[in-house]
């Protein structure tokens, strides 16, 4: 009975143990494995058996590793064909094909390839996890389950298309923890562009590694991966520098690729690294010509350069995935002194119809030439493997950009127009490219400010502190000497500046050196009537001319409208504006202090009959430019980004030599960081100037400036008010007016019969041509100020065709006039009407 016992026991474990026991890790044609036998390769680190996966009484033939205490599947045999029980053998058939059968000998899976001359046949389990069928002759693979990947990628497996088998390779995920089934989730290289791997789900792109090798060597890793592309294959592998590391890439149901690394002391699998992680993963998160920034805690999307959102409301909504299109005012890009913007960092992009990408073997240099001759070429970058340069160009769509936070990744070049070449160059500073001529006009335009009122701030602030606790002799002294610095809050404490919170560094005058300096306020030393008080002249005691704005008293919107000014403009330095000298508030007085300029308003000169003639063309034209780099300096070059809202010809005041300042910042307004566009109940402007959407809807933006300034430029060309009404056409505006001409191919018979001696055509044509495009009706169409200065300056650039403008018809700006918000803004819209000091 014992010794039964004990044979039994003998039995059973010579029967479990087979595989074993024989030492081998090969399958022979009269050998099978039954449920409950495993096969174990050589150094013992695979196993191949039968095996139910958790929560499940399924049997599968599986191959899992030998030294992981966690059942840890890799490859699945039958995974859509399970046993229901434990009758399963595996064997090889007569045809030498291996074949995983049940107890009624039915077939759940079989190899199927055809052994040449009836040679038997043997199946191993290799250490790097394959299961090689081989002919035992010569030991030719016949087939492998490498070549049959279920959800798991081991180290030395390729995953890719072998063109001699026409076998592509790629991952596909177990339906659930509990089923090996085929799942909805892929992980395939994709072969339409460069080589790179995309991760489906179901059909749909989820995610793509981008291209190799795009990240440079610069950043180490133990895991290595090879790419593998030749007459064979095109494939990919990986593996670790050590090869003691039990690792795996599995593809998981839920969404995650995840590479996996066995700690043994934790007895646990680590997440060496997964993807998708951010949300700038997800393969077109911001939609085509974006750019996916996961640093940016705010919205990921920013649009390429050049490019603008293509639905601004789902943009606004913090919605990307429609992405970005050609800005609507972009300049054509065809031999128009286009260039590339560099954007550092990126995973390279992709274009989404197959041709659309050219990989080619060519310098740096070559690559960038090759891009900018074809107009089509949207983008192209350059990479060097070691060994050569390798040139990427994209033809058509760029999608899924992303910015690493990490140094080490490619950047990308990508295809703007001249204006978006200049803006870009100028942000990176100093890069000056191939494009000298632009590239002067650029920095000509660019005074590097920064700096200077750095150091003003400092030197103001530090003046400041010395001069704060000797705060009332500082008053004091302010009796004798004309101009001096204290402390702001000090000196406001009890008036209606109180609340303001500001700290504007700004002389701070005493009201008896101004009654002194313009003679009491005589009428005498009046310039002119502001839309809120008189101006005055005067002359310090030191023999400096100044002028003197003097809200009225029963201004009620003035106390407003002097803060705005005075912590805009002292905060403002530039040639084309007019510089604040200080501000003086006491009692029921409120006055602002400016330089003097002894030649009145731009309107004073170019409506008058007379003194028109003194402005010749390139006077003319010179002014113009000022004019523009003003508003550049306030829309993109100071700190603040400011709209002026009130731009005219009356606000343009004239320097001895005759140089454009512009002034009147009563009603301007500071937009905050990335703010495009504001709007307001009190529309506040002067008619004739004010763009429609500014008028009609009260939404202000650069480019409500940019349409005043379109104005005052045709009125510089023309010497006619915007407002004036033509013999010919007496319904026109001078716009309708410039238009009609426009169309008709006559548009320099508006030029100023005064400068017909002076003026240059192609200047002038060109200068009216700049000014119907800064009118143009829909916002989108008008150029910002850099664009207007660059087709100013240059002739190389070709100007769009202006569209229709605004405000043709006289009888349409009077209705807009009556729907314009608010009872007090009709009277506003006039009010700020000034006749130069
Ligand atoms: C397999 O078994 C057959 C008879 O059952 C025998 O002729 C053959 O030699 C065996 N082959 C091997 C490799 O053992
Ligand atoms: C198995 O089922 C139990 C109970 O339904 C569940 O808690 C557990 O998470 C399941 N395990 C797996 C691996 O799905
Ligand atoms: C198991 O599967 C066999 C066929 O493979 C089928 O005939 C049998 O009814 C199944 N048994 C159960 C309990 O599902
Ligand atoms: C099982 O089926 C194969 C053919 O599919 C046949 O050659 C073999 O003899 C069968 N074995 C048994 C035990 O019925
Ligand atoms: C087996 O391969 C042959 C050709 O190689 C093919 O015609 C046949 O459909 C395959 N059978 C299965 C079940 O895959
Ligand atoms: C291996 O042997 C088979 C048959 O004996 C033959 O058809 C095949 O070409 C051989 N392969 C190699 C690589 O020699
Ligand atoms: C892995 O691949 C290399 C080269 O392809 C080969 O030399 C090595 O034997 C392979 N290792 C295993 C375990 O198959
Ligand atoms: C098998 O595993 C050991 C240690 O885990 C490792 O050193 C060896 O390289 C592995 N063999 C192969 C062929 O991967
Ligand atoms: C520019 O590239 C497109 C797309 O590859 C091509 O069809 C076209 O012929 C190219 N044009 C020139 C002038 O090379
Ligand atoms: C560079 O060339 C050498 C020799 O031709 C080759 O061994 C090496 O693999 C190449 N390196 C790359 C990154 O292609």
């Amino acid at each position: 009975m014992n010794s039964d016992k004990m044979l039994k026991i003998l039995i059973l474990v010579f029967l479990f143990f087979f595989p074993f026991c024989s030492s081998t890790e090969t399958l022979t044609q009269n050998q099978s494995i039954k449920d409950g036998q495993t096969l174990i390769s050589k150094e013992k680190n695979f196993s191949i058996g039968f095996f139910s996966p958790a929560n499940s009484s399924y049997r599968y033939l599986g191959i899992w590793f030998a030294k992981v205490t966690e059942l840890t599947v890799v490859w699945v045999a039958n995974r859509n064909d399970p046993f229901n029980d434990s009758s399963g053998v595996l064997s090889i058939m007569q045809d030498g094909n291996l074949v995983l059968h049940d107890g009624f000998n039915r077939s759940l899976w079989s190899t199927n390839v055809s052994v040449q001359g009836q040679a038997s046949t043997a199946a191993q389990l290799l250490d790097s996890g394959n299961l090689v069928l081989v002919q035992e002759n010569n030991k030719t693979v016949l087939w492998q389950s490498f070549d049959y990947p279920t959800d798991t990628w081991l180290p030395n497996m390729s995953i890719g298309l072998n063109w001699r088998t026409g076998l592509d390779r790629f991952l596909t995920s177990w339906k659930s923890r509990d089923d090996p089934g085929t799942g909805d989730c892929i992980f395939k290289l994709n072969l339409n562009e460069t080589p790179q791997f995309f991760f489906y789900k179901g059909s749909i792109p989820y995610y793509r590694t981008g291209p190799w090798p795009w990240r440079s060597s610069a950043i180490k890793s133990n895991c290595k991966t090879t790419f593998i592309n030749n007459g064979d294959e095109i494939a990919y592998q990986y593996f670790f520098d050590d090869p003691t590391f039990i690792t795996r890439v599995v593809v998981d149901n839920s969404g995650l690729l995840q590479h996996l690394v066995w700690n043994d002391g934790e007895h646990r699998w680590k997440e060496f690294w997964s993807a998708p992680t951010y949300r700038c993963d997800k393969y077109g998160q911001c939609g085509a010509y974006s750019v996916c920034n996961p640093g940016d805690v705010d919205f990921e999307c920013s649009c390429l350069p050049g490019y603008e959102p293509k639905s601004p409301r789902q943009w606004y909504l913090r919605e990307g995935s429609e992405g970005c299109v050609r800005k609507k005012s972009g300049l054509s890009m065809c031999g128009n002194g286009e260039g590339f913007v560099k954007v550092e960092r990126v995973k390279a992009p992709f274009s989404s119809v197959a041709g659309q990408m050219y990989l080619s073997i060519m310098s740096y240099e070559g690559c960038e030439q090759a891009c900018l001759r074809n107009c089509s070429c949207t983008a192209f970058t350059s990479l060097n493997d070691g060994n050569e340069t390798n040139c990427l160009q994209w033809y058509g769509e760029l999608m899924d950009i992303l910015v690493h936070d990490v140094e080490g990744y490619q950047s990308l070049n990508v295809r703007v127009d001249a204006a978006d070449l200049a803006k870009n160059t100028r942000k990176s500073g100093g890069f000056l490219g191939n494009k000298g001529r632009l590239a002067l006009v650029v920095t000509s335009i660019a005074v590097p400010l920064l700096p200077v009122i750095l150091l003003a701030h400092i030197w103001l602030r530090k003046k400041k502190r010395k001069k704060t606790r000797g705060f009332r002799t500082a008053k004091r002294k302010l009796h004798n000497q004309s101009v001096n610095f204290t402390d702001t809050k000090g000196s406001l404490e009890g008036n209606e500046l109180e609340d303001s919170n500001t700290n504007f560094d700004l002389p701070i005058f005493d009201l008896s050196c101004l009654v002194a300096a313009t003679d009491n306020f005589s009428p005498a030393n009046k310039l002119g009537q502001g839309g809120f008080g008189p101006v005055f002249k005067g002359q310090l005691r030191n023999g400096q001319h100044i002028a003197v704005k003097r809200l009225s008293k029963s201004s009620g919107q003035g106390i407003e409208e002097l803060k705005n000014e005075v912590q805009l403009i002292g905060k403002l330095q530039h040639r084309n504006l007019v510089k604040m000298l200080g501000c003086c508030i006491q009692g029921e007085e409120k006055m602002l202090i400016y330089e003097y300029m002894s030649n009145k308003s731009l309107n004073f000169f170019i409506f008058d009959p007379t003194r028109c003639s003194t402005l010749n063309w390139s006077k003319r034209f010179e002014i113009i430019i000022g004019i523009a780099r003003g508003i550049l300096y306030l829309h993109h070059d100071s700190r603040l980004r400011i709209i002026h809202r009130d731009l005219k010809t009356s606000n343009i005041l004239l320097d001895d030599e005759m140089n454009p300042k512009i002034s009147d910042f009563g009603v301007a307004r500071i937009l905050n960081g990335d703010q495009i566009q504001d709007r307001t109940n009190r529309v506040v402007g002067t008619y004739g100037y004010m763009s429609p959407e500014y008028a009609v809807f009260g939404k202000f933006s650069a480019k409500s400036d940019v349409f005043s300034f379109g104005v005052i430029l045709l009125e510089i060309v023309s010497g006619k008010k915007n407002n004036g009404s033509y013999m010919e056409h007496p319904s026109l505006t001078l716009i309708g007016h410039v238009w009609e001409l426009w169309r008709e191919d006559r548009a320099l018979d508006i030029v100023d019969s005064s400068i017909n001696e002076s003026y240059v055509p192609h200047e002038a044509l060109r200068s009216i041509q700049i000014g119907l495009l800064c009118v143009q009706e829909d916002v989108r169409d008008r150029p910002d100020m850099l664009e207007v200065l660059l087709m100013l300056g240059t002739d190389a650039i070709t100007l769009p065709s202006p569209k229709q403008p605004a405000f043709i018809f006289r009888t349409a700006s009077d209705d807009l006039k009556s729907v314009s918000k608010g009872s007090c803004s009709v009277n506003e819209v006039t009010l700020t009407e000034a006749e130069g000091r």
